[in-house]
């Protein structure tokens, strides 16, 4: 696995063949057991971390998703998996650090919860990791949430920014210039084997764009199971 991991510096922009590689700092994983589509057990979970700690990774954020509906999560419930999985961790020998984060989902209900303070923010930048749909048209409430955001002086990180329709083409770009600014950070998924390979497929070449442009703020494994690829057998809304 450290065959493929190398540590690249933080802004460096990659050259449209070069991989997307994993930081030090995982900013998007699925490592709490039983609260999403992520992991299942606490084992799977430790396999999880051994697996990043191998890679290279030194802190890896927590971020279970908080998604009306589907996973209905909320600090209080958790706070304790994490608490539990801190402390398996380390009796487990690990050394990466964690940290608790969310992936919120973004719908009308997002703006009122981080109004009201029940939003999971996560490191020094004060990080709200959030995804959207995947469709071609732009979410309605996106520009005034990422706009709450901003008042309440948190960053808004856009998750996985390759997936979206809505953001591809000449239309798309200038979706993304307008969150770059009002201070909206992209974070990518990593590449991983045949995954997310710049300028190949429709996400590849907005990875490229992004990578050319400066815009990847953070890269994510956005793991869900303990193997390289991370992905469950079936994922939610085809993704
Ligand atoms: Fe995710």
């Amino acid at each position: 696995m450290l065959s493929w991991f190398r540590k690249q510096g933080r802004g460096k922009a990659p050259s449209s063949v070069e991989a997307i590689q994993l930081r030090a700092r995982d900013c998007h994983s699925h490592v709490l057991p039983g609260v999403d589509d992520g992991s299942r057990t606490l084992d799977e979970s430790l396999d999880m971390l051994r697996l990043l700690q191998d890679e290279g990774v030194h802190r890896v954020i927590a971020t279970s998703h908080i998604y009306p509906g589907r996973f209905p999560n909320e600090r209080e419930t958790l706070q304790p998996v994490f608490d539990t999985l801190v402390e398996s961790a380390s009796a487990a020998g690990l050394t990466i650090e964690l940290e608790l984060g969310a992936e919120h989902y973004l719908d009308d209900s997002l703006g009122p919860r981080v109004e009201s303070g029940q939003h999971i923010e996560f490191g020094p930048e004060r990080y709200v990791l959030f995804e959207t749909h995947t469709f071609d048209q732009v979410p309605t409430s996106l520009f005034t949430t990422v706009a709450t955001m901003r008042d309440r002086g948190l960053t808004p990180l856009m998750a996985h920014v390759e997936r979206y329709q809505y953001l591809s083409g000449a239309e798309g770009w200038e979706v993304i210039e307008d969150l770059r600014a009002i201070g909206v950070k992209f974070q990518v998924n990593r590449t991983i084997g045949k995954i997310n390979v710049p300028g190949e497929g429709r996400r590849g070449r907005m990875l490229e764009k992004l990578a050319r442009a400066g815009y990847i703020d953070e890269v994510g494994s956005d793991l869900h199971r303990a193997t390289p690829e991370g992905r469950p057998y079936a994922m939610p809304n085809g993704k």
